[in-house]
This record gives C-alpha cells, sequence and structure tokens, in this order.
C-alpha cells in the first residue's frame, strides 16, 4: 500500500474570518510570508504526496494563481536583480503537481470530499484540512501515512482536547494497539460532555480507504444538515480497518482569529527573518500592558 494522492478539500465559506474572507479566501489569507494553504502543499509534498488535489469554489481562484507560473513578475524580479524573491515565487509553481475542481455547492466536508472520487480511483489516498495548520518535526500526514501502511488501514489523526472542547470536534472511541497508535471502534461527531466517547478528538488529517466514496455517495445529511465526513468514516472504520495516530506536533485551528493569531505569532518567533526582531518586540510591548 502506497499513499501518492492528496486532496484538500477547501470549498467552505470561512464566516469565522469574516468580514476578511468575503473577497480573500481563508486558505488564502497569509501566515508570516506564505498564506496558510502553501504550509498545508508543503506538509503533503514533505510526506511523500506527488499529487493533490484542491477542492475550490467560486471567487477562489486565487488559489490556482498562486500555484501558477507568473512570468511578467518572474522577469520583473529577474531584471531587477531580486532573486531571492524570484526563488520564492518560482519554488510555489513547481512545489507539486495540483490539480483543482470545484466544489459547486457547499454541503459539508464530506460532499466536498466525495467530488475527489475521478482523481483518486482506487488507492488510499490523503486528505488535509487547510484550517488546521501543523507545526511538527515530522509531517503530521507523513506519521499518519507510515501508521496507515503499517496496519494496512484507515488512520485518522487524533490529539486529546479538553472537556470543554469535546463538542467542537469528530471523537472517537478507541482501543490502543500501541504507543499513540489506537484502533477505532466508533465516532461521533460534535458531542455533549455527557455523550462523548472519549476526549480525543479528529484533528484534520486523514488517509482514507477509497471504499469511503461508495459511502458518501449515498451519506445522509447529519449535523448541521451538511454531509459529514465523521459519519462517512464512522462506517468506513465499521467495515474495514481504521487506526487513529495521537500524532506529535502542534496544531492550530486557523479558521477562527484566535487560532489564527497563535499560528501567526509561532511562525513568526520561528522564522529567520522576524524570530529575533519579533521576541524584543513583545518583551518591550508586555512591559506596556
Ligand atoms: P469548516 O466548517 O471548518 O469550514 O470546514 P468553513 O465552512 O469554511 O468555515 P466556517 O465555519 O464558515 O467559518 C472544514 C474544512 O472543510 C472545507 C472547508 O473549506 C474547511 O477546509 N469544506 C467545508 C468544504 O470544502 N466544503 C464544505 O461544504 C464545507
Amino acid at each position: 500500500m502506497k499513499v501518492r494522492k492528496a486532496v484538500i478539500p477547501a470549498a467552505g465559506w470561512g464566516s469565522r474570518m469574516l468580514p476578511a474572507t468575503k473577497t480573500v479566501p481563508k486558505e488564502m489569507l497569509p501566515l508570516v510570508d506564505r498564506p496558510a494553504l502553501q504550509y498545508i502543499v508543503e506538509e503533503a509534498v514533505a510526506a511523500g504526496i506527488e499529487d493533490i488535489l484542491v477542492i475550490t469554489n467560486r471567487g477562489k481562484d486565487s488559489m490556482s494563481d498562486y500555484f501558477d507560473y507568473f512570468p511578467e513578475l518572474e522577469e520583473r524580479l529577474q531584471r531587477d536583480g531580486k532573486l531571492k524573491e524570484l526563488e520564492a515565487v518560482r519554488r510555489t509553481a513547481d512545489l507539486a503537481n495540483i490539480s483543482y475542481i470545484r466544489q459547486k455547492e457547499a454541503k459539508g466536508l464530506g460532499h466536498a470530499i466525495w467530488r475527489a472520487k475521478a482523481f483518486v480511483g482506487g488507492e488510499p489516498f490523503a486528505v488535509l484540512l487547510p484550517d488546521d495548520i501543523m507545526r511538527a518535526e515530522r509531517p503530521v500526514i507523513g506519521q499518519l501515512i507510515a501508521a496507515a501502511e503499517r496496519y494496512e488501514a484507515s488512520a485518522i489523526g487524533v490529539q486529546q482536547v479538553s472537556d470543554e472542547a469535546v463538542s467542537k470536534y469528530g471523537i472517537i472511541k478507541a482501543d490502543p494497539l500501541e504507543e499513540k497508535v489506537f484502533a477505532v471502534r466508533d465516532m461521533q461527531e460534535k458531542p455533549t460532555l455527557a455523550e462523548k466517547f472519549s476526549n480525543y478528538a479528529i484533528l484534520g488529517r486523514y488517509v482514507l480507504d477509497a471504499g469511503i466514496f461508495d459511502i458518501l455517495e449515498h451519506q445522509a445529511p447529519g449535523y448541521g444538515g451538511e454531509i459529514q465526513l465523521t459519519d462517512a468514516m464512522r462506517t468506513l472504520s465499521q467495515s474495514g480497518k481504521m487506526v487513529a495516530v495521537d500524532f506529535e506536533g502542534r496544531r492550530y485551528d486557523t479558521g477562527n482569529l484566535r487560532g489564527f493569531l497563535e499560528a501567526t505569532v509561532d511562525f513568526a518567533l520561528a522564522h529567520p527573518d522576524t524570530g529575533d526582531w519579533l521576541r524584543s518586540f513583545l518583551k518591550a510591548k508586555a512591559e506596556t500592558l
């Protein structure tokens, strides 16, 4: 089993980040020096993914423009001797083989993934949600691919969340297999505290068997009237093998303003061009608060 393809669903409304997302897709909001979507593509490429499909929607063409060549700009940068900028601009277009398909109607994450059926064919494939940005030594999707290949199974990324947070996530019921890897028994979408199976939340990274498409095709709308990926994955976990990986790395929910600001500060602190400056700025600022 080899995972070569990845799907990035980016067709949502981004309503938690309005008004910025009225005309700029939330995936294109910059985290320090590059759009959030570039971190996702870089994570997939670092894990050995060769082909990527972005599920997009009306008003989001800036995503495909970003990963394309821009000859006029490149010529100008070359002429002005701005070689560092030229290299950065070229690199985005050469990162991966990326295709795009429109969801047409935002009927939920499960429906968005279903649009990838023809691209995926019959192979197991990776899914990376662009709202969940990871900082990790080893690419998080690579940690999942390794477990999926080892167990010949689908794999989902999880981490423990607080009691207050369980109602925001898909939650799993699972038995331990080895350190940080579990066999998934069941899952539920956004449970109440009284209903929750555990505190292990599904966090935006998956490796799925292509059998998910047959399930999604007949999936009835679930929570919020949307076709939920969690509901289809629940069926998949009952018909085939699925493991959960308590992955190493810090995850930021950049689909909301606070998570986006946390990621911005942490990424800027880690960036060679801004880290030292931001550290001094924050220290000076803290004294005035
Ligand atoms: P979210 O529900 O977090 O994204 O979906 P959203 O709808 O853009 O955000 P809000 O709630 O309005 O602020 C998780 C992921 O699934 C994608 C989103 O783009 C996001 O990456 N998605 C969601 C789709 O591609 N299509 C959909 O119909 C729904």
